[in-house]
């Protein structure tokens, strides 16, 4: 379906927002993760809609976006009395805010939602902009990062609009995301807190209220379907920096996504630079992290090369998905070869 994206701001697009949803839309909103591209929760027709705009595949699950924890019995049921109280305590420290939790599945909601799986992955979000939508709206919303699937993350209205122009008719602009990161997804189990996905929430932040631990295996991380390689991809080819970065010597005008202002020697290197943050800020970093990748993947180097982060707090997410896009970038790239074989061939 290809329709006119509007843009509106303030009080005009939440009154449009709402009107939009009730009538099963989807419509571009800020978080204060990234923009997500949502629809009502209760709506299997906008559900469809959401998969469709992004090119998602169905198996793909979706987050449902609270404005308060209050609301978490219309979407998600709890195993043990031990398990909702430490669904409170979590709450309370980290609601509203970037910690999304898998609970088990309320069967009202529609299985569309969660492709099937008898878990539902929920967060209360704490964007004003967002929070005034869904209490107007008196419904939960699903919302997944507002990318065509597999792609960068959008953190502003415009690059919402870059991805998925003409597939949505409505965005929000909220200016600029926060976090400028996916948020952290948890699993509350019996044996302690199962990090699906890194991000905001840091595992140090987490010890406080159980064991954390990662995955046991990658078949497990595998059924979180956003931690597949290959997601945040750019378009063009992307390495990470594995040895000495003054030894290293890049293709002829590449692009370099740095984590702090490098000296001069190694930014004569590059024909282009984005610095994540000059003073080695890992928050900063992730804050400008999809909006510096994307810069470079749509400036004029040819080749892209990132200098790795330290894999510590915010760190662990930004590095999270450097890999995935490093990886998707080459699976796209060998994509790409096949198919100019394939012309080739034909031709
Ligand atoms: O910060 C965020 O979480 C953003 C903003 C918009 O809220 N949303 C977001 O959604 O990142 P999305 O769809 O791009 O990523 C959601 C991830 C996917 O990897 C999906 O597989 C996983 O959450 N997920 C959803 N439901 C799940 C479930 N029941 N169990 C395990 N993983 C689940
Ligand atoms: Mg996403």
């Amino acid at each position: 379906m290809s329709v006119m994206t509007r843009m509106l701001a303030g009080e005009a697009g939440i009154v449009e927002a709402v009107e939009m949803l009730r009538h099963g839309e989807v419509v571009g909103l800020p978080t204060e993760t990234v923009y997500g591209l949502a629809g009502d929760a209760f709506a299997p027709l906008a559900a469809a809609r959401i998969f469709e705009a992004k090119g998602r595949p169905l198996t793909d699950p979706l987050i449902i976006h609270l404005p308060e924890a209050e609301w978490l019995d219309r979407v998600a049921l709890f195993d043990s009395p031990e398990q909702q109280a430490k669904v409170e305590q979590l709450a309370a420290a980290f609601w509203p805010g970037p910690l999304t939790l898998t609970l088990k599945k309320n069967p009202l909601l529609p299985s569309l939602i969660t492709a099937g799986l008898e878990t539902v992955a929920v967060r209360v979000t704490a964007h004003p902009l967002f929070q005034e939508v869904l209490r107007r709206l008196d419904s939960p919303l699903a919302a997944p990062s507002a990318n065509r699937f597999g792609r960068i993350s959008p953190t502003t209205a415009e690059d919402v609009r870059r991805e998925l122009d003409t597939k949505v008719p409505l965005i929000v602009d909220g200016g600029a995301c926060l976090h400028g990161m996916e948020s952290t997804i948890v699993a509350v189990t019996e044996v302690g807190l199962k990090i699906l996905r890194p991000g905001p929430i840091t595992r140090e932040q987490l010890s406080a209220y159980g064991d954390v631990f990662l995955p046991d295996s990658d078949r497990e991380r595998e059924r979180t379907p956003g931690s597949l390689l290959g997601h945040y991809a750019p378009k063009k080819e992307l390495q990470i920096i594995e040895t000495d970065i003054n030894q290293f010597f890049p293709a002829s005008r590449s692009g370099f996504l740095a984590f702090k202002t490098p000296g001069q020697e190694i930014a004569r290197k590059f024909a282009v630079m984005e610095i994540l943050s000059p003073t080695g800020d890992l928050k900063e970093a992730a804050a400008n992290f999809y909006k510096a990748l994307r810069r470079l993947d749509e400036g004029k180097s040819v080749t892209l090369y990132a200098e790795k982060i330290p894999e510590e707090g915010m760190g662990v997410a930004i590095m999270d998905r450097l890999r995935r896009a490093a990886f998707g970038s080459m699976k796209s790239l060998s994509k790409n070869k096949e198919d100019i074989l394939q012309e080739s061939l034909l031709s």
